[in-house]
């Protein structure tokens, strides 16, 4: 299976559209399916040990509901974060702030393109960037220059992704059963298409001999990929 990348319904649909808003909600379903929330947790506690955090970067976060999810997983270990919640679209609802407000962690949402943020001066240095169901949006040129951008601003990154692999495509033809939209269905496949496996995303990572990278499957269904810099690298 050659990668291919088409675009996604979702991407495409105004905010409040319904099928967006069930779309959205959806994505909740897929992403507990997926066990997205333990695998990206354990990967950054992993990369993390002796250094909580302080500003997470968190790419393509839409409605910000998954990484609420993490953070419930992170924040007794990671007091006091400030989280960036980075969407093309505005999505980030009152009640999910609030929830990261509990856990004591500042979220503020930015609504921007990916690529204008990374490259201007809002964007500030994080100690994390993170990245969920996001990346498989990007064709290969794109995706190493968004890499290149992220390499720039944090001295760890974790994404969790699509693997492009039968189990992933078979996994995605069911959720029709969990009561998925169109939207959902469509996206969910193409997601598939547009996954990665072996070493792609770090085939792609700029100057790899200064970063130690990690990619491999995680679970039945995903490609999980991290980039640490060595002492000394990084941003
Ligand atoms: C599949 S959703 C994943 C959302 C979230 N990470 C999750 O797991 O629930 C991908 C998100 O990427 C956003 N997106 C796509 N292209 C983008 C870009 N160029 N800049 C910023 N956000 C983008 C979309 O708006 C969408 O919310």
């Amino acid at each position: 299976m050659q990668r291919s990348v088409a675009p996604e319904f979702l991407d495409s649909l105004p905010v409040h559209d319904p099928d967006a808003r069930r779309s959205r909600r959806d994505l909740a379903c897929v992403n507990a399916l997926m066990g997205h929330a333990a695998i990206m947790a354990r990967t950054l506690l992993r990369n993390t040990r002796d250094r909580p955090p302080r500003i997470v970067l968190d790419l393509g976060a839409g409605d910000g509901t998954f990484t609420l999810r993490l953070a419930r997983r992170l924040a007794p270990l990671w007091p006091d974060c400030h989280l960036i919640l980075l969407d093309r679209q505005p999505v980030v609802r009152d009640e999910t702030r609030a929830a990261f407000a509990a856990l004591r962690w500042s979220a503020e949402a930015v609504a921007a393109d990916v690529f204008d943020f990374l490259a201007s001066s809002a964007c500030p240095e994080a100690d994390v960037a993170a990245a969920n169901l996001f990346l498989h949006h990007f064709p290969d040129d794109a995706l190493s220059r968004l890499l290149a951008l992220i390499a720039q601003r944090a001295p760890l990154f974790v994404a969790c992704e699509p693997r492009r692999a039968v189990t992933a495509r078979l996994g995605s033809r069911l959720l029709w059963a969990l009561g998925c939209n169109r939207v959902t269905l469509h996206d969910a496949a193409a997601s598939v298409r547009a996954g990665f496996r072996g070493r792609e995303l770090a085939a792609l990572w700029p100057k790899p001999h200064l970063w130690t990278l990690r990619e491999q499957p995680a679970g039945l269904f995903s490609h999980c990929f991290s980039a640490q810099a060595q002492v000394g690298a990084g941003p």
